[in-house]
C-alpha cells in the first residue's frame, strides 16, 4: 500500500523537541510521573520523556480500548492501570491523538477520582478539533490536523501501521 505522509519525520522530531522544552517548565523542580496512554501514544512517548529531566521523571502505564476500526465506540475501558502510586504528585499523562476526546475524558476522571494526583496536565501528539464531542482540551498539543484517519508514529488501523515512522493518511481503498 502507498501511504501519502502528512507529517514527515523531520517534522515530529522538531515538534517533539519544542514540546519537550515547554512540558520541562511545567515538571520544574518537582518529582514528575509521565503516563503514556498504550498502545498508541508508545513511540511518541519515548521520544519525549528522553528529552526530559532524568532526576525527576518516572514513568508509567496505562491502557484503554475505545475504537473498532475507524470509529469510535464512545465506550472507554481501562485495560491496564497504573502501578506507581501518583496521589499528591505531579502528573502527565501523554496521548497520541485527541478525536471526539471520549477517551481522554474518561481516562482524565478516572486518574483525578481514583489515583488523586496533585496536578494532572495531557500532552497529545495530534488534534482534530473538529470532532471534538466533549469540552475537552490538552495543555500541550503536536499538530492540529483535519478530519481525516492517520497512521504511523503510534497510531494504527487495526493493529497495524504502528511502527511507521512518519505520520501517513490512511485510504482504506488502498488497502489489500
Ligand atoms: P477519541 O476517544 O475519539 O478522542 O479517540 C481517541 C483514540 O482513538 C485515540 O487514542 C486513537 O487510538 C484512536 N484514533 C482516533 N483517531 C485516530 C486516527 O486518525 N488514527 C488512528 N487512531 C485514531
Amino acid at each position: 500500500m502507498e501511504i501519502q505522509p502528512l507529517i514527515t519525520q523531520q517534522q515530529i522530531a522538531e515538534r517533539v523537541a519544542e514540546l519537550a522544552r515547554s512540558i520541562r517548565e511545567y515538571i520544574g523542580s518537582e518529582d514528575t510521573v509521565v503516563i503514556a496512554n498504550l498502545k498508541g501514544s508508545v513511540i511518541f512517548f519515548s521520544d519525549l520523556v528522553r528529552q526530559l529531566d532524568h532526576n525527576l521523571v518516572s514513568l508509567d502505564f496505562m491502557a484503554t480500548e475505545s475504537y473498532q476500526g475507524t470509529e469510535s465506540s464512545g465506550e472507554v475501558r481501562i485495560t491496564h492501570d497504573l502501578s506507581i502510586n501518583v496521589a499528591g504528585k505531579k502528573v502527565l499523562l501523554v496521548e497520541d491523538i485527541l478525536d471526539t476526546g471520549l477517551t481522554l475524558a474518561a481516562v482524565n476522571r478516572y486518574i483525578k477520582e481514583v489515583h488523586r494526583p496533585s496536578q494532572l496536565k495531557v500532552c497529545v501528539l495530534l488534534n482534530k478539533q473538529e470532532r471534538r464531542c466533549v469540552d475537552l482540551k490538552a495543555d500541550f498539543i503536536g499538530f492540529e490536523i483535519q478530519n481525516q484517519f492517520v497512521i504511523g508514529y503510534g497510531l494504527d488501523y487495526q493493529q497495524k501501521y504502528r511502527n511507521l515512522p512518519y505520520i501517513g493518511l490512511f485510504n482504506p481503498d488502498t488497502v489489500v
